[in-house]
C-alpha cells in the first residue's frame, strides 16, 4: 500500500517554480529519499505533504487522505522534523514532550507518561529527562526534536535534513536512530537530504531532485549503476602471465581485462562486482596465480548523483 501519493504536485513562487510537476510514491515502512541541492525543493516538497503550504497544482495523498480535502486528518497521521526545528530551551526535555503531547491532544495523563518515557528512552534521553534542553548538545536536541515528532506515534515521518548541522559522531548517532524507527516500528519515513551518505545508508529508493524537478528515481544501486563506469577489480599478483589473463577472460561477467605489467597488476571490469569478484579470483588461483591483495572499485553514489545533477544543467 502507498502510504505518500503525489500526482504532479507543483508550487510556484510568483515566476519561480520552486516545486515542479512531482510525481512519486512511497510504500508503507519505505524509507523514501528526497535528494537533491540546496533549493532543489526539498523543504518545499515536505512542506506541502505536511499540509503547512498548498500546492498550486497537482495533488496528493497522505495515509490514504487527500491533503486538500483532509489537511487536519494527514497532520495526524504524520510527524515532522523541521529544518531549524525549535525547542523550548528553558524546559526540560520531559516539559518539552509534554507541551507537545498535549497540542496533540495526548492528554489521558497514563497514556501520555508511557509514550513519553518510551521515546525518550529509545532515544537514549530518559536519564537527562529533568534537565533543559538549554544544557543539551546539538545532536541530543535533534534527536528530541525527533522524539517530539513522534508524540502522538504517526505511522508517516517527515525529516528535514535530520543530519544537517550536525558534528560526525552526532550525525552517525541520528543516522542508526533513523534506521532504528524504520525497522522497529516500521514507520514510513520521508528523508530530506542534501548528504548522499544518509541516502545511501537509510535509503530504500531515492528520488534526486534538481529545481524542483525529478531526475531519476531508484534504489541507491539502481542510481549507481546509471553511470557509466562500472565496478573493476584490481588484482595484485606475485607475476602476470598470458595463461592468468587468459583465465580471468573467460569468467563470466567479466567484460575486460587489462594488464599493469610494471606493477604485476591487472584491472578488471566487471559486470557485477559481488558476484564476479570470487569468481574471478578463483579462477586466476586455478591457473596457477599467485595473488597478492584484491581491491574492489564501485562508484560511489556520490559520483552518480554529481553526474546526474550535471547532465540535468546542460
Ligand atoms: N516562501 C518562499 N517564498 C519564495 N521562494 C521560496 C519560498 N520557499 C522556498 N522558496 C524557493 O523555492 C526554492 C526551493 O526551496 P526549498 O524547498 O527550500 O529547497 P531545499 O529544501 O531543497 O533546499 C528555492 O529557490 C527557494 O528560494
Ligand atoms: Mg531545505
Amino acid at each position: 500500500m502507498s502510504r505518500i501519493e503525489t500526482e504532479g504536485l507543483t508550487k510556484y513562487y510568483e515566476s519561480l517554480v520552486a516545486v515542479d510537476h512531482l510525481t512519486f510514491k512511497v510504500k508503507e515502512g519505505e524509507v523514501f529519499g528526497l535528494l537533491g541541492p540546496n533549493g532543489a525543493g526539498k523543504t518545499t516538497t515536505i512542506r506541502i505533504l505536511a499540509c503547512l503550504i498548498s500546492p498550486s497544482e497537482g495533488s496528493a495523498k497522505v495515509s490514504g487522505y487527500k491533503i486538500d480535502k483532509n489537511p487536519l486528518a494527514v497532520r495526524q497521521t504524520v510527524g515532522i522534523l523541521t529544518e531549524n526545528p525549535s525547542l523550548y530551551e528553558r524546559l526540560t526535555a520531559q516539559e518539552n514532550m509534554d507541551f507537545f503531547a498535549e497540542a496533540y491532544n495526548l492528554t489521558e495523563p497514563q497514556e501520555k507518561a508511557k509514550r513519553i518515557r518510551e521515546l525518550l528512552e529509545f532515544f537514549d534521553l530518559w536519564e537527562r529527562r529533568n534537565d533543559k534542553v538549554a544544557t543539551f548538545s546539538k545532536g541530543m536536541k535533534q534527536k528530541l526534536a525527533i522524539a517530539r515528532a513522534l508524540v502522538h506515534n504517526p505511522p508517516i515521518l517527515f525529516l528535514d535534513e535530520p543530519t544537517a548541522g550536525l558534528d560526525p559522531e552526532s550525525a552517525k548517532e541520528v543516522r542508526d536512530l533513523m534506521k532504528m524507527l524504520s525497522r522497529r516500528e516500521k514507520h514510513t519515513i520521508l528523508l530530506c537530504t542534501h548528504h548522499l551518505e544518509d541516502a545511501e545508508r537509510l535509503c530504500s529508493r531515492v528520488m534526486i531532485i534538481n529545481k524542483g524537478k525529478s531526475v531519476v528515481v531508484g534504489t541507491p544501486d539502481e542510481l549507481r549503476n546509471r553511470i557509466a563506469r562500472k565496478p573493476s577489480v584490481q588484482i595484485d599478483l606475485k607475476k602476470v602471465d598470458p595463461k592468468i589473463i587468459e583465465a580471468a577472460r573467460r569468467v563470466s561477467h567479466v567484460e575486460q581485462v587489462d594488464v599493469d605489467e610494471s606493477s604485476s597488476s591487472i584491472r578488471i571490469v566487471l559486470d557485477d562486482a559481488s558476484e564476479g569478484t570470487p569468481a574471478v579470483v578463483k579462477s586466476i588461483v586455478d591457473a596457477g596465480g599467485l595473488v597478492i591483495g584484491v581491491y574492489v572499485h564501485r562508484p560511489s553514489l556520490e559520483e552518480a548523483y554529481l553526474k546526474l545533477i550535471k547532465e540535468e544543467q546542460h
